[in-house]
């Protein structure tokens, strides 16, 4: 057996953590929730929520993988054998199949995305008549499977040189110049004729909302999902540490510049769409159909088009490195595969079962939901019950401590094992009856 890779420094780590968080839950969802929310009154309980809830759930995940040195199956394990237990690598495999759905259809929306990243760079979107059309002839059509293809060729490639190799690598050049990229935006953006609509939009609170529990429920479901709570993602991640890396100050750092690439897409994207009279409405359409047409009416918008499609390549490149390297290690680890064999089988599988996907919009629709509204927060559920509950949090806040500067005092145990655990399931619940809350 191989010894297990570790990352080569904190900061490495970290970063990858930071491209493993942030994307399109940060670029194409929180902009529009933050306007449609209550603009400032929304960011009382998302950053509540993230804080509190997004730190722990982040602790729990990276101390989960470090202390059993394995993905979420492995870890599984191990915990419910030392209890005489026998099925705890069957629950490891919920998450591990949450982590891999999302990177299918992930990695469909990254070839969507390198597509409109060459249409700027060509200055293409100059001579498309209409945008909205044009989304309509790509979408859920055999154009997008070769987009599609390169899309997990280039995640399989990363992947396969390792985690220090590989992963640590991309994200310690993709995330700076990411952070760059959306400053400069930021300034192109505010600065656009019209831009103070979009500004007051986001900002002007509206305390009424915080009545409404609509506003808690969206900002609490955007806490989990942002920082890619579910089990078996960032636990991946943290099955690389070493005993001596500061947890809770990672997981800090982690949910900080996670948010604040949420602000920066929503005051880029946001004050440009109100000053060219748009609708800034959620989902694809912001992205593939608002932002081009932006773009495509602004002086310099074939460099500004160019960078900002640029930042959501890495943006998502970095996530789906992060989705992939769940099932590549859960193949390694059980089956004793190398690396590149098991990054090539999931590859080629997640290209094979999202073809459907690439061809039909509905079923595109069916399985993202299916994914995020179930598998993801049940994933967020088990791990969390397993941790807490099952090895015991007393055990657990002995993991996260082990390198803390700051340690996690005894009143966290409680908290950890009753009200994370608690406001999980309730996310869970929610994003049921509400049909996706993530
Ligand atoms: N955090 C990712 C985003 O904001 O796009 C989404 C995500 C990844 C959620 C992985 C959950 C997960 F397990």
């Amino acid at each position: 057996m191989q010894e297990r890779e570790t990352w080569s420094s904190k900061l490495g780590f970290i970063l990858a953590c930071i491209g493993a968080a942030i994307g399109l839950g940060n670029i194409w969802m929180f902009p529009w929730r933050l306007g449609a929310y209550g603009g400032a009154a929304f960011l009382i309980p998302y950053l509540f929520f993230v804080l509190v809830l997004g730190t722990t759930g982040l602790m729990e995940e990276f101390s989960f993988g470090r202390s059993k040195k394995k993905g979420a199956i492995g870890a599984f394990e191990d915990v419910y054998k030392d209890k005489g237990l026998n099925f705890g690598d069957k629950l490891g495999i919920i998450p591990v199949l949450g982590v891999t759905g999302v990177f299918i259809f992930y990695s469909i929306v990254v070839g969507w995305i390198l597509k409109y990243f060459t249409l700027t760079l060509t200055n293409s979107f100059e001579s498309i008549e209409s945008i909205p059309a044009y989304f309509g002839t790509f979408v859920g059509t055999p154009n997008t499977i070769l987009w599609h293809l390169i899309g997990i060729l280039l995640t399989v490639i990363i992947v396969s040189f390792g985690i220090k190799e590989g992963i640590e690598k991309v994200n310690k050049v993709m995330m700076p110049i990411l952070f760059g990229i959306l400053v400069i935006l930021l300034f192109r953006s505010l600065t656009l004729p019209g831009a103070k609509a979009g500004i007051k939009f986001l900002l002007l609170p509206d305390w009424s909302k915080l009545s409404d529990p609509i506003t808690w429920i969206m900002a609490l479901g955007q806490s989990f999902f942002t920082v890619s709570l579910g089990g078996a993602a960032m636990l991946v991640y943290g099955s690389y540490l070493k005993e001596d890396v500061d947890i809770p100050s990672s997981a800090f750092n982690t949910v900080l510049f996670n948010t604040i690439s949420s602000f920066l897409a929503a005051f880029v994207i946001i004050p440009a769409t109100f000053a060219f009279g748009l609708d800034p409405q959620a989902g694809p359409p912001l992205l593939f159909i608002t932002v081009p047409t932006i773009f495509k009416s602004m002086p310099g918008g074939y460099f500004f088009g160019a960078l900002f499609f640029l930042s959501v390549v890495f943006a998502a490149l970095s996530s789906a490195i992060n989705l992939i390297e769940v099932p590549v290690e859960a193949l390694i680890e059980r089956f004793s595969l190398s690396r590149k064999k098991s990054v090539f089988i999931v590859g080629f599988l997640a290209f094979l079962i999202g073809l459907p996907l690439d061809l039909n919009m509905n079923i595109f629709g069916l399985f993202a939901d299916t994914v995020t509204v179930y598998l993801i927060p049940i994933g967020a559920v088990l791990a969390a019950i397993t941790f807490f509950w099952v090895y015991g949090v007393d055990n657990a806040r002995n993991e996260i401590n082990k390198g803390a500067e700051k340690p996690l005092g005894i009143w966290w145990e409680p908290f950890a094992k009753y009200i994370f655990t608690g406001v999980a399931i309730i996310v869970l619940v929610l994003g049921i009856i509400y049909g996706g809350i993530g």
